[in-house]
């Protein structure tokens, strides 16, 4: 049973070469089963036993979120509050989440993700990364990358996020790469840590991603959002699929990226909410490195599901031009999650497309915060639709 996808405005197809964005006229694509089978001229289309007509909408790939902390309780807008009228940032702050999501039940948890998921769908986000890192405890992060689990197979174990209130960092390290990294490694694909001042320093770091590692599980890590404390050295080390966050990047980092496998992802929501410089991502993309730029989406330092919104900041504040920051919202994603079945439309990859009130992708920084996105599909299926 396959489908065509036609009487499409403009076709929004990323090329082969990084950062390069076409808009395709006449063109259509069939969906058969959750995957594209087909990309063309809609006059060449083949026979498919249905058509779903946009109406001369555009249509593009669907967002990868390859960045998101969704599995909480809870909310911070007093501390955001307190931060606009002059509080700095802090790490500690992850400790209010923590006492929330350990009171709430495993019920409480898949709704609170359920809804972030609807609107990370109305948003045109089709796949998404879910960290754990808000329990702190073997039963609390079990339970969160169990719900995580239930959405998405890019399943992070995130134990390392802080050293929770009252417990010694050494003898939590240990915990974190024993007892409960047991516990979270059937339930995750990658291992992160907040490699971060006041989270954990560069050789708790390493033990973490090691012992993740050690037990099947994949790096990837929080690099240099507070103050460059050598992340960036570790993630190239230890070949992290991505280095999150690069606030701050000297220029033996920005080599070292250029010059490795590990994707740079960029979440310009984080720099938004916390009131910090915004980091330069043209600059990585002008030495040649890879960079992705995701949601970070997280009660504490970037609340917003919306891929347009972080396009839109990143366009304004980063250096970087529309076609690259929406290349770096869908390719860039797929990359930092080392998938290259995500991110385009093309033959192969699963049918994961958005189709927009709008005539191309432009419109996410031209038009920031509009509802652009009238229906959006995962794997061939429908899974929103504006009212
Ligand atoms: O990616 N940087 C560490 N973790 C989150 C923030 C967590 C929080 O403040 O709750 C982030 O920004
Ligand atoms: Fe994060």
């Amino acid at each position: 049973m396959a489908y065509l996808v036609g009487n499409i405005g403009s076709l929004i197809i990323n090329d082969s070469m990084w950062g390069v964005v076409h808009q395709k006229k006449k063109h259509a694509f069939a969906v058969e089963g959750d995957k594209i089978i087909w990309v063309g001229e809609e006059s060449k289309a083949p026979a498919c036993d249905a058509r779903l007509d946009v109406e001369g909408g555009c249509v593009i790939p669907g967002f990868v979120d390859s960045h998101a902390h969704p599995v909480f309780a809870g909310s911070r807008e007093l501390e955001f509050a307190a931060r606009m009228a002059g509080e700095t940032y802090q790490a500690g702050g992850i400790n209010s989440t923590v006492t929330a999501t350990r009171a709430a039940s495993k019920n409480e948890l898949r709704a609170n993700l359920q809804r972030l998921q609807s609107e990370l769908f109305a948003g045109g986000i089709t796949h998404f990364e879910a960290k754990s890192g808000y329990g702190l405890d073997v039963e609390t992060e079990r339970i969160s990358l169990e719900v995580a689990r239930e959405f998405t197979e890019d399943t992070t174990f995130l134990g390392a996020h802080l050293v929770p209130l009252g417990a010694n960092p050494d003898s939590y390290v240990d915990l974190v790469t024993g007892e409960m990294l047991e516990a979270a490694a059937p339930l995750a694909k990658w291992i992160d840590v907040f490699c971060d001042e006041g989270a954990f320093d560069l050789e708790q770091s390493r033990r973490v991603l090691l012992a993740g590692i050690a037990r099947g599980l994949k790096p990837r890590i929080h690099a240099n959002q507070i103050r460059n404390i050598g992340a960036i050295d570790l993630a190239i080390e230890l070949d992290c699929a991505s280095a999150d966050h690069c606030t701050h990047l000297s220029d033996h980092d920005v080599d070292l990226l250029a010059g490795g496998n590990t994707v740079a992802t960029f979440l310009p929501g984080a720099e938004f909410s916390t009131r910090s410089a915004y980091p330069n991502a043209g600059r990585l993309l002008n030495a040649g490195a890879r960079i992705a730029i995701a949601t970070d989406c997280n009660p504490g330092s970037s609340f917003t599901t919306s891929m347009g919104f972080c396009i839109a900041v990143a366009v304004r504040e980063m250096g970087l031009s529309v076609d690259q920051a929406f290349y770096a919202a869908t390719i860039g994603g797929a990359n930092a999650l080392r998938d290259d079945t995500l991110g385009n439309i093309t033959e192969g990859n699963r049918a994961d497309f958005a189709v927009l009130d709008a005539p191309n992708h432009f419109y996410f920084a031209y038009r920031p915060g509009v509802q652009l996105v009238t229906q959006t599909f995962v794997a061939g299926k429908k899974v929103f639709e504006r009212k």
